[in-house]
């Protein structure tokens, strides 16, 4: 067997390794469904509640199980004291996203059922984690700014909740809305990066938080959720509107990558990024942080009229940024806010994959290296 005549799927392009219904993107063109529903009606329409319920349970909420699902969410917010007092002591120096994946797996230490992969035990869990996560990022945030940690407030929605508990103000309905689509827009995208970690390393058995500190540390790299936070270093690199087109000729010169743009699915527009890019220009015309909306919109003509025939067009994180700037979040938080959300598409799969397949991962490489070869004692090399 040689690499010509075994079929590589490198980077596991279209490898079908199970099914599921949580999740379809039609990447010609352009189009995403959370278990069948657009994701422009959901960001429209629906609360991060009601989305999260969708997932887990494969079906939209009646009222009265909407009722019950917020309320079971917001008993789980609290975190234990010791947490609180760790998270306290983290150095103000580690990037939030290694403070929060320490803190969730803290959170795995402390729960002395750690181990329990009943379904119901599953299912209680995924629910205190979707609780428990936007209470964990605004500890951190606050900590870091050294400002007191705030205890989350039963009146508020998720999404107003976190808000309140990161900047210590209860927000308008403008920005809870803002922050509940932000939050729609990413809690599910199939197996991405994170996800799959999320999968391979349940299909070992190993517990659900350890699955989920796994899907934390693949979400942080650059090319996955830590682009958006590339996106505003870009924005700084870039300075105004007018250095688009020189800062693109420099980029390409360097066979460069525009952060926010690409994607392995989408080969056309992100229905994601055509949602916030609606918001950003709303929030960019009512605050005026106009200057890096107008680079934003400057890149993606320029950038597009390059890279738009190749399939490559805004994802997500190319408008998420200013979104989060605006609502009060330094730019260290953009990914964090990322995992606020995705904690719902991550123990979806998980609780889906138990019920699904349950299979162990493990697949396989072309063997490129040699054999037999004669074993020389230490002393004669
Ligand atoms: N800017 C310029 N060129 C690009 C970009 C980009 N953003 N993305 C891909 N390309 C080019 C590559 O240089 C490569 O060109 P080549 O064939 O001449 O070498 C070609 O397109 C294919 O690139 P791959 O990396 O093989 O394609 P892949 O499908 O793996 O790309 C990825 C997906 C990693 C997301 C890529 O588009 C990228 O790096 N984008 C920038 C980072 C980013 O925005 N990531 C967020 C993804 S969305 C999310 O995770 C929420």
């Amino acid at each position: 067997m040689s690499a010509t005549t075994v079929n590589i799927a490198r980077g596991l392009e279209d490898v079908i390794f199970t099914e599921s219904s949580l999740c379809y993107i039609d990447g010609d063109q352009g189009k995403l469904y959370y278990s069948g529903y657009k994701i422009q009606d959901l960001a429209e329409y629906s609360t991060f509640e009601e989305v999260s319920y969708l997932l887990l349970h494969g079906k939209l909420p009646t009222r009265a199980e909407l009722k019950a699902f917020s309320a079971a969410l917001v008993a789980e917010r609290a975190l234990p004291r010791s947490l609180i007092r760790n998270i306290k002591a983290y150095p103000k120096t580690a990037h939030p996203m290694s403070a929060l994946r320490t803190a969730i797996s803290e959170l795995g230490m402390l729960d002395p059922h750690e181990d329990e992969i009943s379904p119901e035990g599953l299912y209680q869990k995924s629910l205190s984690l979707i609780a428990k996560f936007p209470t964990v990022v605004a500890a951190i945030k606050r900590s870091r700014e050294g400002l007191s940690i705030l205890a989350p407030r039963k009146g508020l929605s998720h999404a107003a909740n976190f808000l309140y508990m990161s900047t210590g103000k209860v927000p308008s309905k403008e920005e809870t809305k803002l922050m509940d689509v932000a939050l729609i827009l990413q809690a599910e995208h199939g197996f991405n990066a994170s996800t799959f970690t999320a999968i391979a390393a349940y299909s070992t058995q190993a517990d659900l938080y350890s699955s989920i500190v796994a899907a934390i540390s693949a979400l942080k790299g650059p090319r996955h959720g830590g682009a958006n936070e590339a996106v505003m270093k870009m924005l700084a690199e870039i300075g105004s509107p007018e250095r688009v087109s020189s800062w693109l000729a420099e980029l390409q010169a360097k066979k460069g990558r525009v952060m926010g743009m690409g994607h392995r699915v989408y080969k056309a527009y992100d229905p994601r990024a055509g949602v916030l890019n609606k918001y950003a220009a709303e929030v960019a015309a009512k605050h005026g942080h106009s200057k890096e909306y107008a680079i934003l919109k400057e890149v993606e003509r320029q950038a597009g009229a390059i890279y738009n025939p190749k399939g490559i067009y805004p994802n997500v994180d190319f408008y998420s940024g200013v979104v989060y700037s605006d609502l009060g979040y330094g730019l260290e938080f953009f990914t964090p806010i990322f995992a606020v959300a995705r904690i719902s598409g991550w123990t979806a799969h998980i609780l889906e994959y138990t019920k699904v397949d349950n299979r162990l991962l493990r697949p396989d490489s072309l063997y490129t290296g040699k054999l037999d070869v004669p074993y020389v004692p230490i002393t004669k090399r």
